[in-house]
């Protein structure tokens, strides 16, 4: 009996060694305060799958911006749509998804300095009779392919589909609509510029159209509660643009014409 105790306890004591060894590897990195980045990523190559994980210039440059706050970047994929709204409830620190500033936005969220340009474009097929934007607002009544809750979607949606003069059809990615858009079930996509010269260059019966809907600017969205992390985030920005940093990300991603 004494010797079956005198087993538990060694047993008992290696595995509470065993677990303080380990609990100390963990605290190290526990030490390092997460810096959570909610994002869609359907979005190339702002935020796209390469294996398992998500790259592009915004985790880039959140990567880059979370080292110089000491922070451990943890990015979480989500709707597009439900990004806003999980900021505000405070379950992400920010929103990163080549995401635009709108009037609407900034009711809800801070924005960051801007970071990016954005062009809202149309993709439509070769043989398209859509030739130039200003043939969305004629009589043909054409159905246009938009991401859910993005610009493209809220612009169409407010001048084309409110006037009458057109319906939206919106898709969970941007993927989807141009998929949609190669089968006929709609007339063309709006989306940003860069995502549409992504998805183009898959198809070559995809062209997007040389007059663009509506230019923007993309920024990082954060509570408004929390303006210590946007001054953080916006000084970060300023030293990565002083630096070059920001320009060598997007360079790396998009390749100058
Ligand atoms: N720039 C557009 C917007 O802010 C589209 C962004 C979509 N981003 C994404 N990661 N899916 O509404």
């Amino acid at each position: 009996m004494k010797k079956i105790i005198s087993l538990i306890l060694v047993i008992a004591l290696s595995v509470f060694v065993f677990a303080a060894c380990g609990n100390e590897k963990t605290d190290d990195s526990a030490e390092k305060k997460v810096l959570t980045m909610a994002t869609n990523a359907e979005f190339p190559p702002y935020e796209f799958y390469e294996g398992d994980k998500v790259v592009g210039i915004d985790a880039e440059i959140a990567a880059v911006i979370a080292e110089k706050l000491g922070m451990e970047l943890e990015i979480v994929d989500t709707a597009f749509d439900s990004i806003i709204p999980a900021i505000v409830a405070g379950k992400y620190d920010m929103g990163m998804a080549g995401m635009t500033v709108t009037d609407e936005r900034l009711e809800e969220v801070n924005f960051s300095e801007s970071y990016a340009t954005g062009v809202q474009v149309v993709i439509v097929k070769n043989d398209s009779a859509i030739a130039t934007v200003d043939d969305l607002f004629g009589d043909k009544n054409y159905t246009i392919g938009v991401q859910t809750g993005t610009t493209g979607d809220l612009y169409s949606t407010w001048d084309i589909e409110d006037e009458g003069l057109g319906t939206v059809s919106r898709f969970n990615k941007g993927a989807d609509a141009v998929e949609a858009l190669k089968i006929g079930k709609v007339d063309c996509v709006i989306i940003d510029n860069e995502p549409a010269k992504a998805f183009v260059v898959e198809s070559e019966d995809l062209k997007i159209l040389d007059t663009a809907y509506a230019e923007e600017q993309y920024a990082i969205a954060v509570s408004k509660e929390n303006t210590e992390l946007l001054e953080n985030i916006n000084k970060a920005l300023q030293e990565l643009t002083a630096d070059g940093t920001l320009q060598k990300i997007v360079d790396k991603y998009i390749k100058a014409e």
